[in-house]
């Protein structure tokens, strides 16, 4: 029995024929023809492992022939040097999966994936080290890049082609041309995915088309992430270009975009999409689309971008053609039809699977509350603030706690450096401030005396750690110190909070009482039959929920999301328990379920445009810096200054475009200085922009620094030239350049003519 055992793990695969894939001369080859990658990105773990194979028949049923896959390392190593790659980590069962239903699978083990999930699928415990370089060549974080590969490899080296199994390509770290410029890291991460067994298929690289040169290794395959909409032979230009004989392949041609809290849910065009794919198959050019099924961020594994600081939604139903609880959509159904008519030869397009349905449930109430104040676990003493992560601590709240020494007048301020996330503040159990991360709320003004011997209270509530860019060095709860009138406050006592469902269920609880403080609610309802819905949170405040053990996901009252998805798999006959913990207080702590999700509404004031009413810019007095004109190509611009200038605040006035009509767009700038290094733009914000274009979506000024080529600034149609933004570096800089990117769709709508560009010490509109 155990060499039985043995025997097929060696093996590994689903004992299908060994095979080769390869990159030939402008097409890839399976077993030596010509073959078209067509891919559904989907992730193993935002979908129960119970409906892994319905969701994979549905990508089939869409004509994929492939399942394009990130490995999420933090989520298989939650705990430093203890992998779990079982139940719903099994992923290798997932590949199994896959290939019985005839689809090959394409690897992307990071190991940094962004993905929208919490720190980029680094896991947190890397933190610890105050000094950690996270993906560079330091030592300590290779180190364990290194054995968290060597474990991927385990699982899924035996399933390559090669052994007869289904993956057909892996890929080396993820559009690190975005973070930095390393190619010996990124050597050295090629050398590990190699090392752990991946050496028999062909192993790629991808990144956007305006930096893919940055850190492109000869001996690897390189490919293009776009969104809809963008001009596909502009985007392939340049890489055509340098290797006019290499297959192409869009490795996230994405299908929509995700959601953040407090800000419009987002969506993307269905024919603009298919158009696209369309174009791709019939050039060609292979792709992955992301996402064909975005699924749910279940727990408390959504991650945040930064500047400024926004965290992900629960749902990452990502207006993908598959919707978060596996429904065939519109979208769906208009690209099945374009995939129908686009099939490779011996392609058959499979049925549609039959799609589970989510269903109502009565409203039921949470009858119990513990109060988190009265079951306060064991303190722990500190002179200094810290992070949770020094005291051990990955996810979930940290209340630092401190008995006031002297007297504090009203005025004073008192100054958190800084909120990792969301502040609750208590004076003797009285709240008396809330800060909010997102806002760049990290001070507030006593409006009442405190006196020695008080008790301040900091209740911290740590949102998704950042997944993209520099930030992802993201320590959560208080990072650096507390001061009241400029002293820094001394020897706290500190309590962890994790979110952790035994943690929160062995609390004293007792009948439901109204509060405006964190608490744990506890309840239970009863089924006929366990099937799937989504249970309405839109009474409730902030905060995270489990029902029968599992982890859901966090709720916000402020949306656009009010739903979680409940997979009907993880309910059962007859009784079912929920836990919610709500750091605001729920209004009414009742849940119902509902057949269908509410993604989409916003229940909070966001300002949506950096223009106050009445303000205009005026520039007649001002000195451009440069004036000029701008190429009428999509590819990255840069504009030299004659010498380097000092000032904080950037303006870019656009004087008129290339199309002829009102609009001005870009969709990235960066700064740099004489030396030609890039300036930091995490404590950029945007000070005035005279147009933003919020009806048809969310085109506002502050995503020209979000660090994403397919999200822009574009000015309301009616509104006439000329049109500025004016940005400010959050402290004064000295720049020699800037290096505009347009919009990437066709004709680079938008694209400004004539330009000038202004920089000052002080903010143009005083
Ligand atoms: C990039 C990343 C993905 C994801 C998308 C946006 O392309 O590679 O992981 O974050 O952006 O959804």
């Amino acid at each position: 029995m155990i060499f039985a055992a043995l025997l097929f793990a060696g093996c590994g695969n689903s004992g299908g024929k060994k095979g080769t894939f390869a990159a030939g001369d402008k097409t890839f080859l399976l077993n030596g023809k010509p073959f078209l990658v067509k891919a559904a990105e989907v992730h193993y773990s935002r979908i129960p492992k119970e409906y892994w194979e319905n969701r994979i028949q549905l990508c089939k049923a869409l004509g994929m022939n492939t399942l394009c896959i990130y490995i999420f390392w933090n989520y298989h190593e939650m705990e430093e040097g203890v992998f779990d790659f079982t139940g719903n980590k099994d992923i290798a069962e997932f590949c199994r999966l896959a290939q019985k239903n005839g689809m090959y699978i394409i690897v992307r083990p990071g190991p940094y994936v962004c993905a929208e999930w919490e720190m980029g699928g680094l896991p947190w415990w890397l933190l610890k080290n105050d000094s950690i370089q996270l993906r560079t060549l330091d030592a300590d974080y290779m180190n364990h890049v290194e054995k968290f590969m060597a474990e991927v490899g385990k699982q899924l080296g035996p399933l390559q082609i090669t052994n007869g199994g289904n993956i057909i390509m892996v890929q080396v770290e993820n559009e690190y041309g975005s973070y930095g410029i390393d190619k010996p890291y990124i050597s050295a991460i090629r050398d590990i995915v190699k090392k752990s067994g991946f050496d028999q298929v062909p192993l790629f690289q991808c990144d956007w088309s305006s930096n893919f040169t940055n850190n492109a290794l000869d001996d690897l395959l390189w490919t293009v992430n776009f969104g809809t909409g963008s001009d596909i032979d502009a985007q392939f230009k340049k890489l055509k270009e340098l290797r006019p004989n290499t297959p192409l392949m869009c490795s996230e041609f994405w299908s929509g975009w995700f959601d953040h809290w407090g800000r419009p849910h987002e969506t993307r065009p269905a024919d603009v999409m298919v158009s696209g794919l369309q174009e791709m198959i019939e050039k060609n050019i292979s792709f992955s689309l992301y996402m064909t099924h975005g699924g749910t961020t279940f727990g408390f594994w959504g991650g945040a971008n930064n500047p400024a600081y926004s965290a992900m939604c629960s749902s990452y139903d990502y207006d993908a053609p598959i919707s978060e609880n596996g429904q065939v959509t519109p979208k769906y159904m208009l690209l099945r039809e374009m995939m129908q008519n686009h099939l490779q030869e011996g392609e058959t397009l499979a049925d549609i699977p039959q799609q589970i349905k989510a269903v109502a449930v009565p409203e039921f109430q949470l009858t119990e509350m513990a109060d988190v104040f009265d079951n306060l676990p064991q303190a722990i003493e500190t002179e200094d603030i810290k992070p949770m992560e020094k005291f051990n601590q990955g996810w979930g709240s940290i209340l630092y706690r401190k008995q006031l020494d002297a007297n504090v007048n009203k005025g004073t301020e008192v100054k958190i450096t800084e909120v990792h996330d969301y502040a609750l503040v208590f004076v003797n159990g009285n709240k008396i401030a809330e800060l909010d991360r997102r806002k760049g709320e990290f001070s507030f003004v006593l409006n009442e005396d405190l006196k020695q011997g008080d008790i301040l209270d900091i209740y911290i509530e740590a949102l998704g750690r950042v997944n993209f860019d520099k930030s992802i060095h993201d320590r959560k709860g208080i990072t650096e110190s507390v001061t009241i009138g400029g002293t820094e406050l001394k020897n706290w006592q500190v309590f962890l909070l994790p979110l952790d469902y035994n943690f929160a269920l062995n609390k004293k609880y007792s009948a439901v009482k109204s509060t405006n403080k964190p608490a744990y609610y506890k309840g239970e309802f009863t089924l006929d039959k366990a099937e799937d819905t989504f249970l309405d949170f839109s009474t409730w405040g902030k905060g995270f929920v489990w029902v029968n053990g599992y982890a859901l996901g966090r709720i916000w009252q402020i949306g656009p999301q009010q739903t979680l998805y409940m997979p009907g798999c993880w309910l059962k006959e007859g009784k079912n328990e929920i836990v919610v913990l709500d750091i605001l207080g729920a209004n009414e702590p009742k849940v119902q379920g509902l057949d269908k999700p509410i993604l989409d509404m916003l229940r909070v004031a966001v300002p949506q445009t950096h223009r106050k009413d009445g303000e205009k810019l005026n520039l007649t007095k001002e000195q451009p810096v440069i004036a000029g004109e701008l190429k009428n190509v999509s590819a990255p611009q840069t504009i030299e200054f004659a010498k380097p200038v000092s000032g904080r605040y950037l303006c870019i006035e656009a004087l008129n475009n290339f199309t002829g009509d009102n609009i001005t767009s870009l969709a990235e700038v960066d700064a740099f200085d004489k030396n030609g290094k890039l300036i930091n733009r995490k404590d950029w914000s945007i000070v005035y922009a005279d147009s933003e274009e919020t009806r048809s979506g969310e085109y506002t000024a502050d995503k020209l620094y979000d660090l994403q080529e397919s999200t822009y600034w574009q000015t309301v149609d009616n509104v006439a030239f000329p049109h500025a933004v004016v940005i400010d570096f959050g402290k004064n800089e000295t720049i020699k350049s800037i290096r505009i990117i347009p919009r990437q769709e066709k004709g680079n709508p938008g694209l400004i003519k004539e330009f000038r560009i202004f920089v000052k010490d002080t903010e143009f509109l005083k």
